[in-house]
Order: C-alpha cells, then sequence, then structure tokens
C-alpha cells in the first residue's frame, strides 16, 4: 500500500486511553498517519462519544479504518456498529482479527485495554491492517447486514 493512503482513525475512553497512546506508536512504525480523536487523560469520559467520532469519520471514509479502545472493547463494538456503514469487531487474537477482515471486512477494530496486553494488542493491529476481505460468498452477506441497516 502506498503510504498516502496509509491513514487510520484512533479513540478510546479513560480505560483504553493507555493502550491507544501504545497502539499510536506501533501505527507510526507501520507508516501510518494517524488521526486521533481522543480521549486524551485517564479522566473519566463516556466511550459512545469516542465511538461516534470515530465511526463517523470511517463511516464516510475520511480514513477508511478506524480502531477503538475501551476497557473490554465490547462498549465501543456496540457504540460504533449504531453508524450506518461501520462494522465494528472486538478482537481478542490475531486468529479472530483476520477473520473479522477475511470474513467480515470490518473497518473498525476494538480492544480492551483491561482485557487485552500490549504484545496481543499489537499483534492484532498488525493483522488486522494487512488481511484483506476474501469477497465472495462474504460479500453477499455483507450486503444482507447493509439490507438490515436499511429497516
Ligand atoms: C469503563 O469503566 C468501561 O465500562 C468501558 O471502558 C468499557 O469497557 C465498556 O464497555
Amino acid at each position: 500500500m502506498e503510504k498516502e493512503n496509509k491513514k487510520i482513525a484512533i479513540g478510546a475512553d479513560h480505560a483504553g486511553f493507555e493502550l491507544k497512546e501504545k497502539i499510536k506508536n506501533v501505527l507510526h512504525e507501520m507508516g501510518y498517519e494517524v488521526v486521533d480523536l481522543g480521549t486524551n487523560s485517564t479522566d473519566s469520559v463516556d466511550y459512545p462519544l469516542i465511538a461516534k467520532s470515530v465511526a463517523t469519520h470511517v463511516a464516510g471514509k475520511n480514513p477508511d479504518k478506524g480502531i477503538l479502545i475501551c476497557g473490554t472493547g465490547i462498549g465501543m463494538s456496540i457504540a460504533a456498529n449504531k453508524v450506518r456503514g461501520i462494522i465494528a469487531a472486538n478482537c481478542y487474537d490475531a486468529e479472530t482479527a483476520k477473520l473479522s477482515r477475511q470474513h467480515n471486512n470490518s473497518n473498525i477494530l476494538t480492544l480492551g485495554g483491561r482485557t487485552t496486553t500490549f504484545d496481543t494488542a499489537k499483534d492484532i493491529v498488525k493483522v488486522w491492517l494487512e488481511t484483506d476481505f476474501e469477497g465472495g460468498r462474504h460479500q453477499r452477506r455483507i450486503q444482507e447486514i447493509r439490507d438490515l441497516e436499511k429497516k
């Protein structure tokens, strides 16, 4: 991938802030431009507000991928998936990260700052960014999800 295309949005609540800062370094090392949409401290903040910000950017393809981190990654995935066009996947190892790209075409990765170590998170992020969607039968299933959004 060309460097100019390597851009990603990131956000976290207070429980994900420390992991966010470490993952930003990983992304910079990988050559990504990182759009950091907060939070910027461990002061308590409501995760749906951060999820909305990152998900809105990603739904508008500006940029087209994002990472969200809260305590478990669960709240961020629930909130981000409310935004039309978002497929947020809460991944806990490299295998789930790979499959969430190959089969689900996830455009937001969510991580648990309290449940995932930095080393595991680093592996997850690398695999997630380097794995392509397989299309084929999976494209039909993604379309079926899009159809649900219209209801
Ligand atoms: C915050 O305490 C915690 O609830 C939040 O980070 C997240 O884990 C929610 O799913």
